[in-house]
């Protein structure tokens, strides 16, 4: 645990003192007013936090059309593309992914230096892609390629020390209960255009609770679709209260994570951001305030897509992916990294090959992000900060000369050395705050870190 660390920080107009202690528990009650939770649920957040890093995968029966040449249609192209249900059912007939290897999944997602993954158990196509006894839509069916992809999973995840997530969505293109339809699969489906709302979330709890029940402890649950209602009544009758107790009384430990895009409701464990940092809003969904009452989650594509797609090449490099995880961790948020497994069963090549570079990147520099809590000086244009026990952690992202002022002040600084190879770096303490002497090369890192050593 990350002891107080009083470190005066100073800004253009004020002085603040930060008392920079772990999350503050006690202000839960303000937005989560009725739910306090348990004590091993505040252990997995600790746990999360320090853990900083996962894989997000999309995976689905919809892997197989790869987007059909649209990059960003992937798990959605049964909506974009109007495919009626009969029809899109053959996915589940034809999806043959005899290349899974689990260990081999779980192993080369480890090797980037993530510690959890978030896989998704069943999208908004419905398909389950595990054993479902209450649905005959799912993986495990004998028509289908009859192998429960989660249970193979979780005995790699066990066997290589990974947590498990699921992501789960609420919203179901395939369910007919699934009724009144909301702001997606509209019209074409060949559903009836009728059906029982509260029949649909009975069957969305009992396949929730099979998922707690059947694959041994998992790390919890990330949500989507709950938006596909937001701008109907249906908004308030997700049952949410009652999922969520069914989570938390089965597992206390388990993260309810839920991708809504609003302000998190009672019950729910750690608050997400889709494609920004905590705090921006470049892709339009995160207008909500970021919260200081549980921790965060920052969850981004490599490419464009969350799903396998044909076309989409346009990768993020390896430095970009690592200063957005940084760029994380200094606003005090994990950082869930997806990939978008092909149909056959194997992870894409290039994404194989980023886990390796982030790897060998972690080896070196993991001190400076695992088990850290965002620093006390806020984003700056050149980088961000991040703090475990006296150890403050300058990130250098972006900075040209060798002299770097970090608005530090009132601190007795016992050391400043560089993460990369320990060395001593000279700094002075000028009136604008800590001088660093960055020696030139180290700026032409990813991230030039700098380990300072408070007394
Ligand atoms: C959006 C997309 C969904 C994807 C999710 C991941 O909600 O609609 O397909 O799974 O983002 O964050």
């Amino acid at each position: 645990m990350t002891s107080p660390l009083k470190i005066k920080i100073k800004s253009k107009f004020k002085t603040l003192v930060i008392l920079s202690s772990i999350m503050a528990l006690t202000s839960i009650a303000t937005a989560q007013e009725t739910y306090v939770p348990s004590k091993e649920n505040v252990e997995a957040r600790e746990w999360f936090q320090d853990a900083k890093f996962g894989i997000f995968i999309h995976w689905g029966v919809y892997s197989q059309l790869a987007g059909g040449g649209n990059p960003g249609g992937e798990e959605w192209i049964m909506e974009t593309e109007q495919i009626p249900i009969d029809k899109y059912e053959r996915l589940g007939t034809t999806f043959n992914p005899v290349k899974f290897d689990a260990d081999e999944w779980v192993l080369g997602f480890k090797s980037s230096g993530a510690k959890y993954i978030t896989i998704t158990s069943k999208h908004h196509d419905g398909f389950a892609m595990y054993d479902s006894a209450v649905s005959d839509y799912d993986i495990a069916e004998e028509n289908s390629f009859g192998r429960d992809i989660m249970k193979e999973l979780k005995a790699a995840c066990d066997k290589h020390g990974i947590k498990l997530f699921f992501y789960y969505s609420q919203l179901d293109w395939h369910h007919p209960d699934y009724y009144p339809r909301g702001g997606s699969g509209q019209g074409y489906t060949g559903r009836p255009m009728s059906g029982d709302w509260d029949k649909y979330i009975d069957y969305q709890n009992a396949q929730l609770k099979e998922l707690l029940t059947n694959y041994g402890d998992i790390g919890g649950f990330w949500f989507d679709g709950w938006w596909d209602h937001r701008n109907d009544d249906y908004k308030e009758r997700w049952r949410l209260e009652e999922t969520y107790k069914l989570i938390h009384d089965l597992q206390p430990h388990a993260l309810v994570i839920n991708n809504h895009h609003v302000t998190p409701y009672p019950g729910e464990d750690v608050q997400p951001f889709e494609q920004d940092l905590p705090g921006e809003n470049h892709s339009g969904f995160n207008t909500m305030e970021v919260t200081d009452e549980m921790p965060i989650e920052m969850a981004q594509t490599m490419n464009g897509s969350w799903g396998f797609s044909l076309t989409d090449d346009a990768f993020k490099s390896t430095k970009e992916l690592i200063q957005t995880l940084v760029g994380a961790a200094g606003r005090n948020s994990n950082y869930l990294m997806n990939t978008g497994p092909m149909s056959d069963g194997r992870i894409q090549p290039e994404n194989v090959q980023t886990y390796k570079e982030m790897g060998e990147w972690f080896k070196v520099y993991g001190e400076s992000i695992y088990g850290t809590r965002g620093g006390p000086i806020g984003p700056r244009p050149w980088g961000v900060t991040t703090r475990k026990d006296n150890a403050l952690y300058v990130h250098v992202l972006d900075w040209k000369d060798s002299i770097l002022t970090v608005p530090l002040e009132g601190v007795e600084v016992a050391s400043a050395t560089l993460v990369r190879n320990g060395k001593s770096i000279s700094y002075e303490i000028t009136n604008g705050g800590l001088a660093l002497n960055i020696p030139m090369e180290e700026l032409n890192e990813f991230d030039a870190v700098i380990k300072i050593m408070i007394k």
